[in-house]
């Protein structure tokens, strides 16, 4: 029987709460000295995993540590009980009803259309001055539209939809104030979903109030939902990782130079490696639900535990000179969207996300450049759990 902590952590620092300016290094030493380490997270001891073979067999475990046994306790009276919060049949069956919106072959011919006028309209606001900050007029704007955009909602409402994502976000630390975003949220989207089971159209609201699977149809409370998941786990995850992807190439000339030459050709392998090189959640929290000895480390029920994608990401084991940003670097089955049963519902979207505004911001800023770069750093947006660059002052030639 597991029941007792160490006494003493192998890297005494909270990995959720502490700005770490060597996040990197600090996670690379670990890697190296004990792939399952004990750290803090949240003023907690955590087990925290960061080779590359490790974060892939912990995904895969689902047994020992359901991804329910976090998200249930965390986020339930806030966000509801989405898809994160369920396992077994209720996940297959629920994932299943909001699954038809996010499929693969949607994407270019469907999906794509949509978003090439979010991209261009954002840009069309910065092109004339020349010079823009990309995270603040860019990479922060564009999920949160593109995903109004799909529900069929109106454009219009970005800030307040943007600034209640954000609130509900920070149940941690701000609870009462995460509930209130959560109940104002339902207002705004019950008019809108009534009147799409009255009349459906063919926006993904639409198709989340109609959709039947084994002949069961989504309730307001779980569509309400997977909606408080969509916007966080949609808009805060891939403007992050479209920063990271967009900081990697204007700080490496080489990958820079096979970028601007072809844009078309080079955006999705770019995306890969933007996601691969800083992925937007590099630490993802779980528990585990039994004492366990899992690879040799003892594990009492209960414990919190982070998956380190951004460490796997980066293991030497399996990426040649991993700190460096490379286009043509092959990438194995990558961990920046999980794996196993809940692996990124909105993976193909995000890819597509990315690779379209990375081919419109190359083919439309010309000579695109860093510029007053002294303080741009990857950082904790938010929470040190979630990460990205922090801005991107950038001049183009008009
Ligand atoms: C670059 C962008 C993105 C990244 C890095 C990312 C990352 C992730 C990760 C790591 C998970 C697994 C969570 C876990 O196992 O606990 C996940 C799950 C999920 N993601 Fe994403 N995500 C991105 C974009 C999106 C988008 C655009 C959407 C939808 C609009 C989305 C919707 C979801 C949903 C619904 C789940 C839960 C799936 C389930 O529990 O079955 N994500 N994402």
């Amino acid at each position: 029987m597991v029941t007792t902590f160490p006494d003493v952590l192998d890297d005494d620092v909270d990995y959720a709460l502490d700005e770490l300016d060597d996040f990197h290094e600090r996670l690379a030493a670990l890697r190296a000295r004990r792939p399952a380490a004990w750290v803090r997270c949240f003023g907690e001891k955590a087990v925290l995993f960061t080779s590359y073979e490790l974060v892939n067999a912990a995904f895969k475990d689902e047994a020992t540590f359901p991804s329910a046994e976090f998200y249930g306790n965390v986020v339930t009276d806030v966000m509801g009980r989405n898809i994160q919060c369920m396992e077994g049949v209720e996940h297959k069956t629920n994932r299943a009803l909001v699954s038809p919106g996010f499929r693969q072959r949607l994407m270019p011919g469907i999906v794509g259309p949509l978003l090439e006028p979010v991209a261009h309209e954002l840009i069309d606001r910065f092109v004339d001055r020349g010079e823009a900050d990309l995270v603040s007029e860019f990479t922060r704007r564009y999920p949160a539209k593109v995903i109004l955009a799909m529900l069929g909602l109106p454009q219009t409402d970005e800030d307040d939809v943007t600034r209640w994502a954000l609130g509900m976000l920070d149940i941690q630390r701000s609870h009462a104030h995460a509930v209130q975003c959560s109940q104002e949220f339902e207002r705004y989207v019950q008019p809108h979903l009534d009147a799409r089971r009255d009349a459906p159209g063919d926006d993904l609201l639409s198709k989340l109030a109609v959709e039947e699977v084994d002949g069961t149809q989504l309730t307001d409370e779980e569509i309400f939902a997977f909606l408080k998941l969509l916007f966080p786990a949609g808009a805060d995850t891939t403007y992050l990782g479209l920063g990271s992807t967009l900081l990697g190439l204007l700080t490496h000339p080489s990958e820079l130079a096979k970028m601007v030459a072809d844009p078309e050709g080079r955006s999705a392998a770019a995306a890969e490696e933007g996601l691969r090189w800083n992925p937007p959640v590099p630490l993802l929290p779980r528990r585990n639900r039994h004492d366990v000895v899992w690879h040799d480390i003892a594990i009492p029920a209960g414990t919190q535990l982070l998956f380190g994608i951004g460490p796997a990401n980066r293991d030497p084991a399996v990426f040649t000179d991993p700190d460096r940003f490379d286009l043509d670097r092959p990438i194995p089955n990558t961990l920046a969207f999980g794996f196993g049963v809940h692996y990124c519902l909105g993976a193909h979207l995000a890819r597509t996300e990315m690779a379209i505004a990375l081919r419109v911001i190359f083919e439309r800023l010309p000579n695109l450049r860093l510029v007053d770069d002294a303080d741009v750093r990857v950082t904790g947006a938010f929470i040190q759990l979630l990460r990205g660059p922090n801005r991107l002052p950038v001049r183009f030639d008009g």
